[in-house]
């Protein structure tokens, strides 16, 4: 089903200078306003070319800036393409990011098959840089992101692939492998997004999960008689006016001899909002609400892949959301697994209600060491955050401490929101425990607080994914569509080196 484009192209590093490589284009970064001694050699192999458009202000190194020069035998390389880093002290790792994102996917649109990236300029970040060792892995990151497309759906034309990429660079130490492995596991969870509903059923979900099983990966799904019996009465509801079977997905990753992280993702594969139904206006987008489960396959199999050492369980309670005959109506009382009941007075607020179960069920059968649900999750935190991050609330302020480094170094930024005890009052019901919807004010946050009623003492953190998993625009380093938003954070977070659980 989803492919698997990125692991395809051969990346390899070479001891090796400008002027010598043989390439279809040869990159060279440069800085706005700044010294450009640094290709001075190359430059009067080129007989002043990259002086003459940069003086000619062509070119000025303007951040995500591309200037491509043809050569004809005056160095080996075809094709020059200098790249804009922005201004000196502005550089930023996700600076460096999106510049490969400009240049990879430019490089593949011309029909470029081998090309090779100048380190030189990572020589001559400013003191205060802040990053990794080896700051040309976030261009390699960029690149490889921005390579994604979803084309299954359209009559094939002759696809354009960059086959090699060779980094010039006398260290080989750079963490290739790792960064392939992300960067397909992040197509990975957007193939499965952007997959219509019609397509990415429960079923196909679960189907997909079993793919991954091998000997460290354990998958088992719950049929809607087992979900009965571990009385799930929540998610069900949910699940009640679609004709597709709801399917909760179990799959262990087993690295470590430690606790697990359970990590739970939002899969409902189509939100109509059920009988509270949702405008028509953009419904077409609900296909997206499963993009939290999508996120934890995706983390497991690269998990697998990097023989990450730590256990996760990933839990997906998949189902949709649709207004059938035998459909939950609003005001109808069901039971969770652990025994609180809910109040029903929105079926669209159906997410809470599957993850409220998933979580009981994390915590009852495994003991995790940390719960971390991930979902879109509501309206609102689109509207507070827009596109730029994900809203994070939780009971771990450590976890979430260290969530926060993981959000700063992948640029998949979190903001945390408050739980106060306050927001328990919105989600009173007259009838049962609670009610899952505590209407428009601080909807964001009684979505969170919700949850966390049912998280209980277990560790635990809330990402709300709604404003970020889908972008309506195409960037740097991502076409429009599904983000994979969720994928690298979470991934990072477990294997940074200082989270030790
Ligand atoms: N899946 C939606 C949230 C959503 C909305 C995600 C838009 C992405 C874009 C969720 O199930 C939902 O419908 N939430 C409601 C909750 C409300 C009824 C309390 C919302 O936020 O409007
Ligand atoms: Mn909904
Ligand atoms: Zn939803």
């Amino acid at each position: 089903m989803p492919y698997a484009i990125l692991s395809k192209m051969n990346i390899t590093i070479k001891d090796i200078s400008e002027k010598d490589i043989a390439t279809d284009a040869l990159i060279l970064p440069f800085f706005e306003d700044y010294q450009h001694e640094m290709y001075s050699e190359i430059d009067s192999l080129l007989d002043g070319m990259i002086k003459r458009v940069i003086s000619s202000k062509e070119f000025t190194g303007r951040h995500n800036q591309l200037a491509l020069l043809h050569i004809h035998g005056m160095i080996n390389a075809k094709r020059v393409l200098l790249v804009g880093f922005g201004k000196h002290p502005e550089i930023t790792s996700e600076r460096i990011r999106q510049c490969g994102g400009k240049v990879f996917s430019y490089l593949r649109d011309i029909a470029a098959k081998e090309i090779s990236v100048s380190t030189r300029i990572f020589n001559f970040l400013p003191k205060g840089f802040r990053g990794s060792e080896k700051p040309v892995s976030y261009l390699i990151e960029g690149g490889l992101l921005s390579l994604y497309r979803f084309e299954k759906y359209k009559k094939a034309d002759d696809a354009k692939e960059i086959e090699s990429a060779t980094i010039l660079s006398s260290d080989n130490d750079i963490p290739l492998k790792q960064l392939q492995i992300t960067a397909s596991a992040v197509s990975v969870a957007k193939d499965l997004i952007n997959t219509p509903a019609n397509d990415m059923t429960p079923t196909v979900l679960s189907d997909f999960a079993n793919s991954l099983a091998n000997e460290k990966i354990k998958v088992k799904t719950l049929q809607k008689d087992d979900i009965e019996k571990e009385g799930m009465g929540a998610y069900l509801a949910v699940s009640k006016g679609s004709a597709q079977p709801p399917k909760f997905i179990v799959v262990e990753y087993n690295g470590a001899e430690s606790m697990p992280v359970a990590i739970i993702g939002k899969s409902i594969t189509f939100d109509s909002g059920g009988i509270s139904l949702k405008p028509a206006e953009g419904m077409e987008k609900m296909k997206y609400d499963m993009s939290g489960g999508a996120a934890v396959l995706a983390i497991i199999k690269a998990a697998s892949e990097a023989t990450l050492p730590v256990n996760i369980v990933g839990i997906l309670p998949a189902t949709e959301n649709l207004p059938g005959g035998d459909a939950t109506r609003p005001g109808d009382i069901v039971r969770t697994i652990t025994g609180k009941t809910v109040e029903i007075v929105n079926t669209d607020a159906e997410g809470r209600l599957a993850l409220a179960d998933a979580i009981g069920y994390a915590v009852k059968h495994y003991k995790p060491s940390l719960v971390i649900d991930i979902a879109t999750l509501t309206g609102a935190c689109s509207i507070a955050l827009g596109s730029e991050a994900i809203a994070m609330m939780g009971n771990d302020t450590a976890a979430m401490e260290k969530l926060k480094e993981a959000s700063e170094e992948t640029y998949e930024r979190v903001w945390q929101m408050p739980l106060y005890d306050e927001y328990k009052e919105y989600l009173k019901s007259d009838a049962a425990d609670m009610k899952n919807s505590g209407g428009k004010n601080g909807s964001l946050v009684t979505a969170g607080y919700f949850l966390k009623e049912f998280a209980g003492t277990a560790p635990w953190v809330h990402l709300d994914i709604a404003g970020t998993a889908w972008s309506d625009k195409d960037k740097p380093y991502a076409t429009k569509g599904a983000t994979g938003v969720g994928v690298r954070l979470i991934l990072n977070f477990l294997s940074s080196a200082t989270y030790s659980l």
